[in-house]
């Protein structure tokens, strides 16, 4: 173990060294963002502390009232950002501040491009944070002492920016962290107490924490603005969510979601509402234009936070927004629940249910006005977060028509295969006569497109949903219609394409009687293993064959999203159709050898799999016949199996 009193040396984990790099020179332009930075951390530490603070009073440690000081120091060329929050213990620092502990960090540096443009903006999406101090200082000092920990337990720590840092222990009795930065050689005009009230008006005053500067006079004899020892409160440190509607700026909404959000964009579109009735709360939810790293991660979740009176209690997304809108930052302030509200104790509240149930329809609402008034907007939307919002079909089945609404597919009729299409539009364009919804489920949308079975579907104009994310079994699972029209498959057999001005299945096409019923009979019987039935359809005009599912049995796809996923799979065998009209199925009539008759039957039956996306289970087979019938055709002498 280290001597933890002594200075030691450390580097920067890789990733700081570059994220910093990349920091300084793409967000130069925009350099007054590292005080809005440092506030906001600020403020989490005054978060932090009252959440401790809740299990643990005597971290207050008789300062009880959070606040944040800013101050400047011409002489030194220094900016100095204080809190009373939590503080850091030597093991924090080195944790946080040298490292970036972040889920999602290895990605985001994979998307690094070296184009400067580009990633600023990749840059914008992961959080700026800390170290944004560097844009502006050449050097960082950051002494902290974490709340409970004694005065010698203070850690002070220091960086150039360049390679790694210094961490010492020293002596420090009041509570919390003070960042001071040691500006660079042209930094100058930062070293003003109205530029930086400036910057921390426009940037920090939806901040709940009091900020306090000295406030300044004018010294005649200096000729310039000296501070005095006055404290002066430079934001209105109310709670942004408790003013007035038509008092808050678009602006000051958006600072507000950085902070929450610890997002460096602007959101994507936000609604704020006082709930009175039973019970009394205010809303203010925004949604992101872009999905953090760790939208797939079900388990972490923080972003809504929760107040009680305009006090912070906790930031914990779980219990106050379905999983299934776990994209959703923002506010929930009630005037009802108790102050010394735990973790467990809203698991359980009832008035937590009820304002997590109404929150996430608040949020539905605001989606359905963005997907009317905003489509573009909707469709960023849609792309970023539809299939978190998919997951809401199978998991709510109060909201399940609302969420219907608002979803999305990619359809025969959109050449771009963008998930633009909603049920809505797909029922006003459905064809007359039709009263289902068709779709087809498949692993990519380039699979789903080209499936043999939407061939008569084009032919006849009928429109077909491509769906191909995973999720989308479960919804159409669980989603079985959709204002009255039942949502099928065009992969299941028993289509009636007589409703959509096709051709129905002639019941005397699949008689043993005919010509047609006994090679019918003589494939299944090729084919015993593999298909649970041989028939006709008229489903295809290019193909010759295609498998189609029980009418009540899981499709193809489903099963293979369930062995993929290592779950038991019941045994059921697909049916294969064949076209009667396709070349081949008329010449394969009038095969008399068995063992070629039975060759060609594998071929359709695997190239009808091969064709919506399966894996075949003896590929090798498969190679071989294909070849022995393609010997064949090039006139390699007389073939085991079939000579045209
Ligand atoms: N003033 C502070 N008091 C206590 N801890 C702090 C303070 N400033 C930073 N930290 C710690 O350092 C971590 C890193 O801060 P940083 O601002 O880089 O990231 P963040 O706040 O977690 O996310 P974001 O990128 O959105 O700012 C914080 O999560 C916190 O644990
Ligand atoms: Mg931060």
């Amino acid at each position: 173990m280290s001597d933890t009193t002594t200075k030691e040396t450390l580097g920067f984990q890789a990733e700081v060294s570059q994220l910093l790099h990349l920091m300084i020179h793409s967000l130069y332009g925009n350099k007054e963002i590292f005080l809005r930075e440092l506030v906001s951390n600020a403020s989490d530490a005054a978060d932090k502390l009252r959440f401790e603070a809740l299990a643990d009073v005597a971290l207050f440690e008789n300062d009880p009232e959070p606040v944040i000081r800013v101050a400047c120091d011409a002489a030194a060329r220094t900016i100095t950002v204080a809190d009373n929050g939590i503080g850091m213990s030597r093991q924090e620092v080195i944790e946080h501040i040298g490292t970036i502990a972040r889920s999602g960090t290895r990605e985001f540096f994979q998307q690094l491009t070296a184009d400067r443009a580009k990633d600023a903006h990749l840059i914008g999406q992961f959080g700026v944070g800390f170290y944004s101090a560097f844009i502006v200082a050449d050097r960082v000092t950051l002494v902290t002492r974490r709340a409970g920990l004694g005065a010698e337990h203070g850690v002070r720590w220091e960086s150039t920016g360049e390679g790694g840092f210094t961490i010492e222990t020293v002596e420090k009795p009041s509570r919390g962290t003070e960042i001071t930065l040691h500006l660079r050689p042209d930094e100058d005009e930062l070293l003003s107490g109205y530029r930086l009230r400036d910057i921390l008006k426009k940037y920090s005053d939806h901040i709940a924490v009091p900020i306090l500067m000295k406030k300044e006079k004018w010294d005649a004899d200096a000729k310039k603005q000296v501070a005095t020892g006055e404290d002066e409160q430079v934001n209105r440190a109310s709670a942004l969510w408790t003013r007035p509607k038509s008092e808050i700026t678009e602006e000051q909404y958006h600072e507000l979601y950085k902070h929450v959000a610890h997002d460096h964009e602007p959101p994507l579109t936000f609604v704020h509402a006082r709930v009175e009735g039973r019970q009394e709360y205010t809303l203010l939810l925004y949604v992101p234009q872009r999905a953090p790293f760790d939208l797939w991660d079900r388990e972490h979740r923080r972003g809504i936070k929760l107040y009680v009176r305009r006090v912070f209690i906790m930031d914990d997304a779980e219990q106050l927004m379905p999983a299934y809108l776990r994209f959703v930052r923002g506010v929930v302030d009630s005037n009802d629940l108790p102050l010394n509200v735990s973790r467990e104790i809203l698991q359980q509240s009832r008035d937590v249910q009820a304002i997590r149930a109404a929150a996430g329809k608040r949020v539905l609402g605001m989606l359905e006005e963005l997907g009317e008034k905003e489509p573009d907007k909707y469709a960023t939307f849609w792309a970023a977060f539809g299939r978190v919002l998919k997951e809401g079909v199978p998991e709510d089945p109060s909201s399940k028509e609302r969420i219907a609404k608002l979803l999305r597919f990619a359809s025969t009729r959109e050449e771009s295969g963008a998930q633009a299409v909603s049920l809505a539009t797909y029922v006003g364009r459905m064809k007359e006569g039709q009263d289902a919804i068709y779709y087809i489920t498949g692993d990519s949308y380039a699979t789903a497109k080209n499936s043999p079975h939407l061939e008569m579907f084009r032919k006849l104009g009928v429109e077909v949903l491509l769906l191909h994310d995973g999720i989308d079994e479960w919804v159409v699972s669980s989603l079985t219609e959709f204002e009255g029209r039942p949502l099928q498959s065009v992969t299941k057999a028993g289509l009636d394409l007589g409703k959509i001005g096709g051709e129905a299945p002639k019941p005397e096409e699949n008689q043993p009687s005919g010509e047609q019923g006994a090679m019918l009979e003589r494939m299944q019987k090729a084919l015993q293993d593999r298909a649970s039935g041989v028939r006709v359809t008229h489903r295809l005009t290019d193909s010759p064959a295609c498998l189609v599912s029980d009418e009540f049995g899981m499709s193809a796809h489903l099963q293979r999203i369930l062995k993929t996923a290592g779950q038991p799979v019941p045994s059921s065998k697909p049916i294969l159709e064949i076209n009667p009209s396709h070349p081949i199925v008329e010449r394969l009539k009038q095969e008399t050898d068995d063992a070629r008759f039975a060759d060609w039957s594998h071929i359709l039956f695997d190239q009808a799999t091969l064709a919506e996306g399966g894996q075949l289970e003896d590929p090798a087979g498969f190679v071989r016949r294909l070849n022995e019938l393609m010997l064949t055709l090039a006139g390699a002498g007389p073939s085991k199996i079939w000579m045209p």
